[in-house]
């Protein structure tokens, strides 16, 4: 589904992401995992193209990505985390994901431009994450953790077929952690493709079908979860990173 071929990514002096390449397959989950700083954001960046790379080529099925817009490589039915912005705080969670699928940047206007299925959009996603009871509250009053779950619901509301999410557990608690898990794994069972963003090596473990080890920029490994775990390069990085 997803293909990275050779990609290079370079800021002033840093080489990010060097001559990288794996693939995604269709309805599985793909976990990329690394130390802090290994890359792995840069790259999940590249993907949904909010950074050009230096070399190496993107695919999205037949469809060369790398050099598209990101708006065009979002109408192929990829969607992706964004932290959400303080302009939203006054807003209710509802009018925070309805939001998602409006078009425009003054918030105002916005308010107005959310039709009666964004709504509707928006009431089955929080009834996915069970988070219908906070329906009303503005964004401001949220915990860290409904925090955590109104941005994966907002990656829902385009009901992308492929879905990006960079570190959408960090820092939540343990049950919030299990919630989070079995909801990506439902979306697996729905037939969605996801690359799973996380710099902690078990979190991601039990869910994963395939997971791609990155340190320093490079990758290191790329196998079953096993065979990951079990490979001596990756025990380094990680005992020692
Ligand atoms: N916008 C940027 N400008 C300059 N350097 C950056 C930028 N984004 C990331 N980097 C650098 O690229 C490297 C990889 O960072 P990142 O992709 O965020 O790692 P990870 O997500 O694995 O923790 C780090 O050295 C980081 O400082
Ligand atoms: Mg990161």
């Amino acid at each position: 589904m997803l293909s990275i071929k050779n990609v290079t990514k370079r800021f002033a002096g840093i080489v990010a992401v060097n001559d990288s390449s794996f693939d995604v397959n269709e309805g599985t989950i793909c976990s990329l995992i690394g130390p802090n700083g290994a890359g792995k954001s840069t790259l999940f960046n590249c993907i949904s193209r909010v950074y050009p790379i230096d070399e190496g080529e993107i695919y999205l099925k037949d469809n060369r990505i790398d050099k598209m817009p990101a708006h065009k490589i979002a109408t192929l039915g990829v969607g992706r985390s964004f932290q959400l912005t303080r302009v939203l705080d006054e807003l209710s969670v509802t009018e925070n994901l309805a939001l998602h699928t409006a078009a425009g940047f003054n918030w105002h206007l916005l308010k107005f431009a959310v039709t009666k299925e964004d709504q509707e959009r928006a009431e089955q996603i929080m009834e996915f994450l069970g988070i219908t009871h906070i329906r009303d509250l503005p964004m401001k009053e949220l915990s860290y953790g409904q925090k955590k779950l109104l941005d994966l619901g907002s990656v829902l509301m385009s009901d992308p077929s492929f879905i990006l999410l960079d570190e959408p557990a960090a820092g939540v608690n343990p049950r919030l952690l299990e919630t989070i898990l079995d909801r990506i794994i439902v979306l697996k069972n729905q037939g969605k493709t996801i690359l799973l963003v996380e710099h902690n090596m078990e979190l991601v473990m039990g869910i994963s079908d395939k997971v791609i080890v990155m340190a320093a920029g490079s990758i290191i490994a790329n196998g079953t979860p096993d065979e990951v775990q079990n490979n001596k390069q990756v025990l380094e990085v990680y005992l020692t990173g």
